[in-house]
């Protein structure tokens, strides 16, 4: 596996790789790797010729109270993880790589950014956006590889992509468990056994709102109530949002038909935690 530290060398590897007529998947990341994260790379692998995978930590992401510094690095761990799942080229570049001083140019979705999690983390999202973006132009893959656990990110990077005429096809991939239901994250490390108990309440309001749904109720506030009990069981989980959503538009629905995606984010403890299921 090739580790590519600066953006020169990024883009000269990526770029021999497609001139050699290489389909090339890409999967970003901040590292803290988990099974949710390698099942992207391994859809990108049957997918594509060659893997890509960037670790970087995005301080344009964190608002300025929350876990930059805390959050998990792994480093070692995860490029042997990538490295076992066939990973070719990794990217792992320091923040003044991507960031040197005097950047003052950002990308920003509006209107999609400020709902669901961009209403409860202001500036999340045009973070996410402007790294991603300046992580295509490094990269310039084919196809790129994100997780449905989060939605809000999936349905603003297509946005993105289609606005922004980037030549890349978004893949969409599964959210992956732990064998108890709960939605891996890098940030469940966090938690203590007492919250690891507690975050399980997350896909169990979840679960119950897409029972109730699949026995034929469709008035979103029945089913958001539903859910809504099934939280206040866990009386130390703050919640942030409970909603039913057009997975495009993240606008909430009256009516919840197939394909809609019922959305949760709360806070455990110190750690936030966000899920979501289809419909
Ligand atoms: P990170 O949280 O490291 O996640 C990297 C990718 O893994 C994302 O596409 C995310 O949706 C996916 N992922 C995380 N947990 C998953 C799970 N349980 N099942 C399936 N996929 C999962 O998301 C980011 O990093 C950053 O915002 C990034 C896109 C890299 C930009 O900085």
């Amino acid at each position: 596996m090739k580790i590519c530290h600066t953006i020169e060398e990024m883009r000269a590897v990526c770029r021999a790789s497609r001139d050699r007529g290489k389909r090339l998947g890409f999967v970003p990341t901040m590292g803290a790797l988990h099974a949710g994260h390698l099942s992207l790379v391994q859809a990108a692998a049957a997918a594509c010729d060659v893997v890509a995978a960037s670790i970087f930590v995005n301080p344009l992401q964190f608002g300025p109270a929350e876990d930059f510094l805390k959050y998990p690095r792994s480093f070692d761990r995860d490029r042997s993880l990538l490295e076992g799942q066939g990973v070719e080229i990794l990217f792992a570049p320091s923040a003044e790589e991507m960031y040197p001083p005097g950047a003052i140019t950002w990308v920003t979705v509006e209107g999609l950014t400020d709902k669901l999690d961009g209403l409860f983390r202001p500036g999340h999202f045009r973070g996410v956006t402007t790294v991603v973006a300046k992580l295509f132009h490094v990269v310039e893959p084919d196809a790129a590889f994100f997780g449905q656990k989060d939605a809000a990110q999936l349905a603003i990077l297509r946005r993105m992509v289609s606005d922004l005429n980037f030549p890349v096809e978004i893949v969409a991939c599964p959210v992956v468990r732990e064998p108890d239901g709960l939605a891996m994250s890098s940030r469940n490390a966090y938690l203590n056994p007492e919250e690891r108990k507690q975050s399980l309440v997350l896909h169990r309001a979840l679960t119950r709102v897409k029972n109730l749904f699949q026995s034929g109720v469709r008035d979103t506030e029945k089913l958001l109530a539903a859910g809504l009990q099934a939280l206040a069981e866990e009386n130390s989980v703050r919640l942030d949002y409970l909603e039913i959503i057009d997975p495009n538009t993240l606008d909430p629905l009256r009516t919840a038909a197939k394909g809609a995606l019922v959305a949760v984010a709360a806070h455990v403890g110190a750690t936030r935690l966000i899920d979501n299921l289809w419909l």
